[in-house]
């Protein structure tokens, strides 16, 4: 039996969707355009976050979350994590200037064990960045309470965990900032690349819109937010305004194409996923169970 780690989940109809998509006449506008607004407006109503910003890739989301945070906290800080991620958590950490502060696991979920949370907060301490791995939730009343204490940010990477839930409520609803992968290992895959920042705090929303294009101010949504940056630049021009040194994280259209037909069966996709992991489950319990009254 050889079950391989991943394999492609596109299907014929988002290829066709996509042929379609390129076929249109007039030539659609390729990059970061109305289907990514589209997709991100259909996210957030999957998901239930106001803001949602598309970008190339999960990685991509974890580094404008820890810049955003890095904006707020210019002196840095430490940011707790478990040591079981994706690189990206962790080299986001670093490339935004604060240090990696390392709990331990939690055996039953795979993230973070509260316990050492706790143990390892410090005045330094400025985020818990929460990793839901393998489709698991990772989220706890006491982690969310630790984190409301403390006032601690709550950075949920969502990356593998499209569609769990907390009491209910869908994992990446509950941090100030939410992160999810559509590489096409995952759950929803976006063509090939892609990543998600989802959050409620506007003033986030602002950072990332900016964050994602070079850090330029001209395209954050908020006109308020605009109007301070520029007075306080009088004598630079407005469509040239840098908040901060960042990336181009910007999606293409045909990410956000494919994303948009995926999305319609990711509920019906992971419900699937659920019924193997029962039948794995039962099967493995079962075997474990009879090796042990044998033995
Ligand atoms: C937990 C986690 N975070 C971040 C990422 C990065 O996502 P991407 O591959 O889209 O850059 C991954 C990728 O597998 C991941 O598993």
């Amino acid at each position: 039996m050889n079950y391989p780690l991943m394999s492609d989940n596109i299907t014929r109809e988002d290829v066709n969707t996509l042929i379609s998509f390129l076929q249109q006449d007039p030539i659609p506008q390729f990059t970061n355009g109305p289907k990514v607004k589209q997709f991100e407006d259909e996210w957030g109503k999957w998901l239930g976050t106001k803001n949602n910003i598309m970008v190339g890739s999960g990685s991509m989301a974890n580094e404008l979350s820890l810049l955003a945070l890095k904006f707020l906290h210019p002196d840095g800080g430490e940011i707790l994590v478990s040591p079981l991620g994706w690189v990206s958590d962790f080299a986001a950490i670093l490339h935004a200037g604060f240090t990696p502060v390392f709990c331990d696991i939690n055996l039953k979920n795979l993230s973070i064990n509260v316990h050492d949370v706790r143990r390892k907060i410090t005045s330094k301490t400025k985020a818990l960045l929460l990793v839901h791995i393998l489709g698991y939730n990772g989220l706890s009343d006491d982690v969310i309470n630790i984190c409301q204490t403390h006032n601690i940010t709550l950075i949920e990477d969502c990356c593998e965990s499209h569609g769990a839930t907390f009491k209910g409520q869908k994992v990446g609803t509950f941090g100030s900032i939410s992160n999810f992968s559509f590489f096409y290992a995952h759950h929803l895959c976006s063509l090939a690349e892609g990543g998600m920042i989802c959050t409620n705090d506007e003033n986030l929303f602002n950072l990332f819109r900016c964050f994602r294009s070079h850090g330029m101010v001209r395209e954050c949504p908020d006109q308020r937010f605009k109007d301070l940056i520029l007075k306080q630049n009088p004598e630079l021009n407005p469509d040239f305004i840098f908040l901060e040194a960042s990336h181009n994280g910007r999606s293409q259209e045909v990410n956000a194409v494919v994303a948009l037909n995926q999305l319609k069966s990711l509920d019906a996709n992971n419900a699937i996923r659920s019924d193997n992991l029962l039948y794995f489950w039962i099967r493995i319990t079962l075997y474990v169970r009879i090796i042990y009254y044998i033995f």
